[in-house]
């Protein structure tokens, strides 16, 4: 609050791009925090959206229900990852987090293994801001001023190799007994530094947890929707998560709105008679209408376009766009994975600061954090488009790069 530059008051956003107060546009390399896939205000979800609102803005999620609702989760589960035939809404990435913590932690208890309290996540993860989101994320990372508050878990490094991995199996079997669940950002830990791991460590840590009776959760929040270059990034590893959540681009972005999503299984083990079996969440805005109708719209939009294809294009776009990056003194790395592009610098806070005013200066919308500057985009930005984002962070890293010289 002391310290950052004040805000840019914004008015309006089209396509890929943002619209200041000032009458100047900001070409949008970060997709609204990832969420913005389709593009700003597209016409199909701003027509669901008021439609619906006109219809039913709101109305409370027990003992009533409605078909916007129903239509998502069903449309949802046949999109995601085969088995996964459950939905339950709530109002962001973080609650849908809670969310899949708390399933995971009552599907043990519920079925007679109360010792099955705690999870297994990842160095460098990041799940959201509430207290259950921040237990499994990275310690020592942007929530270190709550470490001592949140519940302890345990922590582990995505194991990457045999030798790393023998020894991950060999963790999980010791403590599996007080382990509900384990929970990754599949493929790509995002806003912990936008690390990638390959679909084959991915599928050996879902069989680790297969085999040792740990329930596997898929954070897609982040990957979900073509982000990563499949529907979902579980895809790519041919598993199935026994639970998943899914926010951000559910609604192209438009409006929030988030699910957990299980298996059967996981549904199953809430069925008694007793109500303390029941999964004791229930969010005011829980399926609010207006943001499932947004979402079905946006589901339309997912299977009237070939996204596939457009995130191939923007991978092999970013691919030799950024290349020449890893030449300049400083670059520590260069990688792109579907529509993410990351530049990794050996650089300071204070140099990423820096760079975000560099970039509103090219305008572009692009937001240097850590030690890197990515590129994110909404998935309908044309090559050209795509080609200022590139040459604005060639141009940033290049600047910069030159003056670790002087
Ligand atoms: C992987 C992941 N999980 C959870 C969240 C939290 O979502 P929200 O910001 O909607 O609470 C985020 C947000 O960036 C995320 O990237």
């Amino acid at each position: 609050m002391q310290t950052s530059p004040k805000p840019l008051p914004v008015i309006g956003a089209s396509g890929c791009e943002i619209h200041l107060a000032d009458g100047s546009r900001l070409l949008d390399g970060t997709a609204s925090w990832w969420s913005m896939c389709h593009g700003y205000q597209h016409p199909d979800i701003i027509k669901a959206i008021q439609d619906q609102a006109a219809q039913l803005s709101h109305i409370m999620f027990a003992g009533l229900a409605h078909q916007p609702a129903y239509d998502l989760a069903t449309r949802l589960c046949a999109m995601a990852p085969k088995g996964i035939t459950r939905a339950f809404f709530s109002d962001s990435g973080s609650t849908a987090v809670e969310v899949a913590l708390k399933m995971a932690l009552q599907y043990w208890r519920n079925k007679g293994k109360p010792r099955k309290g705690k999870f297994i996540c990842f160095n460098h993860a990041y799940h959201g801001d509430t207290f259950g989101a921040m237990s499994v994320s990275t310690r020592n990372g942007m929530h270190s001023a709550f470490d001592s508050l949140t519940s302890k878990q345990f922590q582990l490094d995505i194991p990457s190799d045999e030798y790393s991995f023998a020894e991950f199996e060999e963790t999980i079997a010791s403590i599996s007994g007080n382990v509900a669940g384990l929970i990754i950002e599949p493929l790509v830990q995002g806003a912990g530094g936008m690390r990638f791991h390959s679909a084959d460590v991915l599928a050996e840590i879902r069989r680790v947890c297969r085999e040792h009776d740990i329930l596997f959760i898929a954070d897609e929040i982040m990957t979900g929707f073509y982000r990563t270059g499949n529907v979902f990034a579980c895809n790519e590893a041919a598993i199935t998560p026994d639970i998943m959540c899914v926010g951000k681009a559910l609604t192209g972005g438009h409006i929030g709105l988030a699910a957990t999503l299980a298996t059967e299984s996981v549904f199953e083990s809430f069925l008694s008679d007793e109500l303390g079996h029941a999964l004791m969440h229930g969010p005011t805005f829980m399926a609010n209408p207006i943001a499932c109708a947004a979402a079905n719209a946006a589901l339309n939009l997912c299977t009237g376009f070939d996204y596939l294809a457009r995130v191939e294009a923007i991978e092999s776009q970013l691919l030799s766009a950024l290349k020449p990056c890893e030449q300049m003194c400083g670059v520590a790395d260069v990688r792109v994975k579907g529509a993410i592009g990351v530049v990794q610098l050996n650089a300071t806070q204070a140099d990423m600061f820096n760079m975000r005013e560099a970039c509103i200066k090219e305008g572009v919308w692009l937001r240097p954090y850590n030690d890197i500057i990515y590129i994110m985009p909404p998935l309908v930005i044309t090559d050209e488009e795509l080609t200022k984002l590139t040459n604005a962070t060639c141009k940033i890293v290049a600047n910069w790069s030159a003056a670790q010289g002087e």
